[in-house]
């Protein structure tokens, strides 16, 4: 079993908000410590370029961007986390991807048919007004973000679906026409993360100017707080926590017992004041230290940097081999490229059914012998079970980790351990 890859980017436009934080950030960090996944999350900023023409903007929502899922922990050695336009090898992949996608594909974008809606519903004659070559193609830049590394699985808001099947499309496309060298990617949208409200109850959104800067200082975040919608209802009179803005925000950051405890004071009246209050001390003593860390990061670039880098020659050392293998499938190549021979099939010789199992069985007890002091020892564990799916778990990320010859070793070993282990497992 291989590891699926999960990748996600961030348009570097604007300055994480608790919405990003809840919705995508701490999942995000939280599934990159999952050794079942190889997680990589880059900061698209050639796409902030297609919707934001201010430099120094663009600039600083990257540092931004950058220092937060640092002070957040992110482990830059368990994912891989570097800057889109460090990795020359997806414009040039976007290229080979624009000419094999039909402008017909685009037109039906969202975010280009909304850009043509407004014209209409403006009386604009022309409908294109303002819409650049960026914004029309941008999903074919996505798409190349996304097959560049083979990605499974793409964290997204709904929003982002549509791209998502776009890339299955022209990855298909590319895969019938050439050679397939390109995985099919996945949108995954988590329900319960499109949720987290903001000032004004509305979806915390910087188009609807909502939202509450995650590493906003203390006195600037209780502001804010105070500003969130509530009713009239008075000091003592219940009040519904699930309609209430400021109960679901507490809830998103609570863990299960303050939630029911929170839950209890809303029925019992507390004042909004005092809801107010503890929902911003609750946030803030959650906060401090990444925002310390956030702080920090933000007053040391030459260290953020390295880590991008560092990021970049991890993600290249995928993205250059595969942009190698797509331009000879398409057929850019050396002028001296000679087509490696089809390797010939042996000629087999006839072996019987029963010399082949014979064969089998033997290569099977020599591994058996290799793995034998393993085997005893989950046996004799505590808990066989739980032994037995933790040495599977290592076997596995060890083979992952293995160059072709070492890994069919260890890879062998894997099967016979699973075949032996098979009552545990199951
Ligand atoms: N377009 C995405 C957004 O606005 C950001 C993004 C760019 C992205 N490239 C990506 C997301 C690749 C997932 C995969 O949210």
């Amino acid at each position: 079993m291989s590891k699926k890859t999960v990748l996600t980017g961030i348009t570097t436009t604007g300055i994480p908000h608790i919405g990003n934080y809840l919705g995508a950030i701490s999942p995000a960090i939280q599934a990159s410590e999952d050794p079942a996944f190889n997680s990589f999350f880059f900061l698209a900023d050639y796409h902030a370029l297609i919707k934001c023409h201010d430099p120094e903007r663009v600039a600083q929502s990257t540092r931004a961007i950058a220092a937060t899922w640092l002070a957040l922990g992110l482990d830059t050695d368990k994912a891989t986390f570097y800057r889109q336009t460090d990795i020359h090898e997806i414009p040039e992949l976007a290229w080979i991807l624009t000419c094999m996608t039909s402008k017909g594909l685009m037109n039906r974008a969202h975010a280009y048919k909304a850009s043509v809606d407004a014209n209409r519903d403006a009386g604009n004659e022309d409908l294109d007004d303002g819409v650049t070559m960026g914004l029309f193609s941008y999903p074919i830049l996505m798409a190349a973000d996304i097959l560049m590394f083979n990605a499974d699985i793409i964290p997204v808001g709904k929003d982002q679906i549509q791209h998502i099947e776009m890339a299955r499309d022209i990855a298909a496309r590319i895969n019938h026409h050439y050679e397939p060298l390109l995985n099919l990617p996945e949108a995954k949208v988590d329900e319960q993360t499109q949720l987290i409200p903001g000032l004004d109850g509305r979806k915390m959104s910087k188009s609807y100017d909502n939202t509450i800067p995650l590493f906003s200082d203390s006195d600037t975040l209780y502001s804010l707080i105070k500003q969130i919608k509530t009713d009239s209802k008075g000091p003592g009179e219940p009040k519904d926590p699930d309609t209430s803005t400021l109960f679901q925000l507490y809830n998103c950051f609570a863990t299960p017992s303050d939630a029911h405890a929170m839950r209890e004071k809303f029925i019992n009246g507390i004042a909004w004041g005092d809801a107010k209050r503890e929902l911003f001390e609750y946030i803030d003593q959650h906060l401090t230290a990444p925002r310390q860390r956030y702080i920090e990061l933000m007053q040391d670039m030459a260290f953020v940097e390295s880590e991008l880098q560092k990021g970049a020659i991890k993600a290249r050392e995928f993205a250059a081999p595969l942009l190698d293998r797509m331009r000879i499938a398409v057929g850019i190549r050396p002028l001296t490229y000679v087509a490696p021979a089809r390797e010939k099939m042996p000629v087999k010789k006839e072996v019987s059914e029963e010399a082949l199992e014979r064969a089998e069985a033997g290569r099977k007890r020599a591994v058996l012998m290799q793995v034998q002091p393993l085997i005893d020892g989950v046996k004799a564990a505590e808990n066989p079970r739980q032994a037995a799916v933790e040495l599977i778990q290592q076997k596995e990320i060890e083979v992952e980790g293995l160059k072709k010859k070492a890994r069919q070793k260890a890879q062998n070993e894997l099967d016979v351990l699973r075949d032996e282990l098979t009552q545990w497992l199951v």
